[in-house]
């Protein structure tokens, strides 16, 4: 029998249009320009407007993948959302943007994995796709971090950012594309990175919005550890199990949560700096963003060429962290 890969045939992103800078958030919290980029790298990171919110923000995704694809809307099977931060808990982020953007033909729905919504969309579409019973799968990575952001808590509300980026998965029977992943998950990390109001366990209520519980809270130290370590060693366990070295990459796009959390990451699996990309000085940490942002923004630089390795790496809350290994295109 045949087999079938799934390959990336397009990719877009997008962001809001109001830039915040460091020096913007000075006025609002005891923070600075110099703290925020020495901790963490980020210089600026993009804001949603008033009456802007995910779906706004995927559904330019949509339509620009429809461009770059070629595909019209009803060519669409099914629309997978990674998100934390969806426009209502119902109806999904995913339904909405079937609605703007026609794909009268698709069905669809959220994901919830928090920085690893994109790498667990792609392996939930890839598996779709190498089903057989899909041929067009549109994967969005999108955050509106600043809807769940606690403006008076410098540890957090400094690092993150709002955008969104996404690609078309369609089968291949050439063995390249999306060729392994590993996907982990450890609940007994859901208390250091955590919102902890608005669901079903405290519901929204007078007391729960005066305890800011709808904000996302996080213990730093902890989650910075984990993260070094969970996107280190599934990276390098994802090159050994297909007998790769970092040598072999041609580029290294990892969750960009922390500059710092990047290059120890990168170091541990031996992969050269000049192979990592890093675009966090510009959008902070956009969760189920960062990665997807950063691929159309690969491709777009032309930083990725046919037959090249391409490694994506996540860690988040949960804690869920996972790699994919693409094999570039090669049609
Ligand atoms: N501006 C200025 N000072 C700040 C600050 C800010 N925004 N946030 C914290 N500080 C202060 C602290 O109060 C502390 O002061 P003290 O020494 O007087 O107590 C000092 O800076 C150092 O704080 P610390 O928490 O040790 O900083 P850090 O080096 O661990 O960096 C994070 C903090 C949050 C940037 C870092 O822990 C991190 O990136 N963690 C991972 C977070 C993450 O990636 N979350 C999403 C995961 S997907």
């Amino acid at each position: 029998m045949v087999s079938i890969t799934a390959k990336i045939v397009a990719t877009a992103h997008s962001t809001p249009e109001k830039v915040m800078t460091n020096f913007d958030l000075e006025k609002i919290v005891d923070t600075s320009d110099e703290w925020i980029k020495s901790r963490t790298g980020i210089s600026q990171r993009y804001v949603v407007g008033n009456d802007e919110a995910s779906s706004d923000i995927s559904t330019s995704v949509a339509k620009k993948l429809l461009i770059k694809s070629g595909l019209s809307a009803d060519e669409i099977d099914v629309i997978i959302i990674g998100t934390v931060t969806p426009d209502h808990f119902t109806p999904s982020t995913a339904a909405i943007v079937q609605n703007n953007i026609k794909a009268s033909n698709a069905w669809g729905f959220d994901l919830s994995a928090a920085c690893s919504g994109y790498i667990y969309g792609l392996e939930t579409g890839s598996a779709f796709i190498r089903s057989g019973l899909y041929k067009n799968v549109m994967v969005i990575g999108v955050d509106t971090m600043t809807s769940i952001l606690d403006f008076q808590d410098r540890d957090t509300c400094v690092i993150f950012g709002d955008g969104g980026g996404g690609a078309i998965l369609q089968g291949t029977q050439n063995n390249h594309g999306i060729i392994d992943s590993l996907l982990h998950m450890d609940g007994s990390g859901g208390k250091y990175l955590i919102v902890p109001g608005g669901g079903s366990r405290l519901p929204a209520s007078k007391k729960s919005v005066e305890n800011r519980e709808h904000f996302i809270k996080q213990d730093g130290k902890t989650v910075f550890k984990h993260a070094v370590r969970g996107m280190a060693n599934v990276s390098a366990e994802i090159l050994s199990k297909n007998n790769l070295t970092g040598d072999d990459i041609s580029l290294f796009i990892p969750h960009q949560a922390n500059k710092r959390i990047i290059d120890a990451a990168a170091e541990k699996c031996g992969i050269s700096k000049d192979k990592v990309l890093i675009n966090i000085d510009r959008y902070g940490n956009t969760t189920a963003g960062t990665i997807a942002i950063a691929l159309s923004e690969a491709v777009e630089n032309k930083k990725i060429n046919d037959g090249d390795y391409v490694l994506l790496s996540s860690f988040g809350a949960g804690f869920t962290w996972g790699s994919i290994l693409v094999k570039w295109n090669l049609s």
